[in-house]
């Protein structure tokens, strides 16, 4: 049986940290044994919000890609490509923009929030407004089933799919599958202040962080601040940051120890968070070699190429195809 086919973008805005890493990244990888993956770096969609400052999309983008595939994504299994270079996503962006109703884009909730979040940009322009029919082209184009996301998308899938009914009640042909989105439970990774992690929050561990780095920023988060010395018990699973962290590497019977360990008072943070630092460290090893051999093979742009052509081929087809239900060709 043929397998279910899958999209997701990610735009290129910066490095990624280790919330990407244990949250969508995660899930992607493991969602490449399951199904046919198309993963896409969304330049375009970084351009509707850094239209003014674009010099860093290209190398965010070229960044992005040795990532995914240090970190696991592979080219030989899922279809993975740069959202410019096909050119299809545009002209499908165009035919469906003329039967997409201003109105429906006007009252998406992620688009009043985001202006109101990026009050320092101008986003008053027709691309920002534009941004869902662009995610549908990207979506309807592939005719994707499902798609992972996380919350913060759903408005953007729903109106995927009002594009869709639109397009096949105005032309009379069921041809665009109604896409839905893949939720999956993605845990809440901490930044060192306790906050969700997040660049902008300056918060972040990073891939691209050195071994320095990632120690300092391990030893910077905040702890039980009820226990100002060793010799008082902590609370780890209600009043430390560094102990959410824990959670994520290791394993549960190790938990275990740390908790009954802070809770006796055995175990200071000093100590505790130098081992979680280890931790990190080793998870963060195997990505660095890989990336280091990505490095020097220097062909990254032909992996890049392999999904480019894939991809092109099927959009392309589907281009065809809305031509001429449109046209009637
Ligand atoms: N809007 C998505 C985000 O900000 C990125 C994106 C662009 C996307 N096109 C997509 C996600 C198509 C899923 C499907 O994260
Ligand atoms: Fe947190 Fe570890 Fe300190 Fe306990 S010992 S408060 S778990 S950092």
């Amino acid at each position: 049986m043929a397998k279910v086919r899958i999209l997701s973008g990610m735009r290129p805005t910066g490095p990624l940290h280790l919330g990407h890493l244990n949250g969508v990244l995660k899930n992607w990888i493991e969602l490449q044994e399951i199904y046919e993956c198309f993963y896409f770096i969304a330049d375009w969609h970084a351009l509707t919000t850094e239209y003014e400052n674009p010099d860093k999309i290209s190398e965010y983008s070229k960044e992005l890609f040795l990532e995914w595939l240090s970190v696991g994504l592979s080219p030989e299994k899922s279809i993975l490509f740069l959202q410019s270079a096909i050119k299809e996503h545009a002209e499908l962006y165009l035919l469906l923009g003329m039967l997409t109703p201003v109105a429906w884009l006007e009252r998406n909730p992620t688009y009043k929030e985001m202006i109101q979040e990026l009050k320092h940009k101008d986003l008053a322009t027709y691309g920002f407004l534009g941004y869902p029919v662009l995610q549908a082209a990207d979506i309807l184009i592939y005719k994707a089933k499902k798609v992972p996301v996380g919350l913060d998308q759903v408005p953007h899938l729903e109106l995927t799919r009002e594009i869709a009914r639109r397009f096949n009640y105005l032309y009379k042909i069921e041809y665009f599958p109604e896409p839905e989105a893949l939720l999956s439970e993605v845990p809440k990774i901490p930044g060192i202040d306790g906050r969700k992690m997040s660049k902008s929050y300056g918060n972040a561990i990073f891939l691209i962080d050195s071994e320095k780095e990632v120690r300092k920023k391990v030893e910077a988060y905040i702890t039980d601040i009820a226990r100002p010395r060793k010799s008082d018990p902590g609370d780890p699973e209600n009043r430390c940051v560094a102990f959410n962290l824990i959670r994520l590497y290791y394993s549960e019977e190790e938990k275990k120890e740390v908790v009954e360990d802070c809770k006796k008072a055995l175990l200071g943070c000093v100590e505790c968070k130098k081992r979680l630092s280890e931790r990190v460290l080793k998870f963060l090893e195997p990505i660095w070699e890989r990336r280091k051999e990505l490095e020097k093979r220097k062909d990254w742009k032909d992996l890049l190429q392999i999904g480019i052509d894939k991809a092109k081929k099927i959009a392309s087809q589907t281009l065809e195809e809305v031509n001429s239900i449109i046209f009637k060709k």
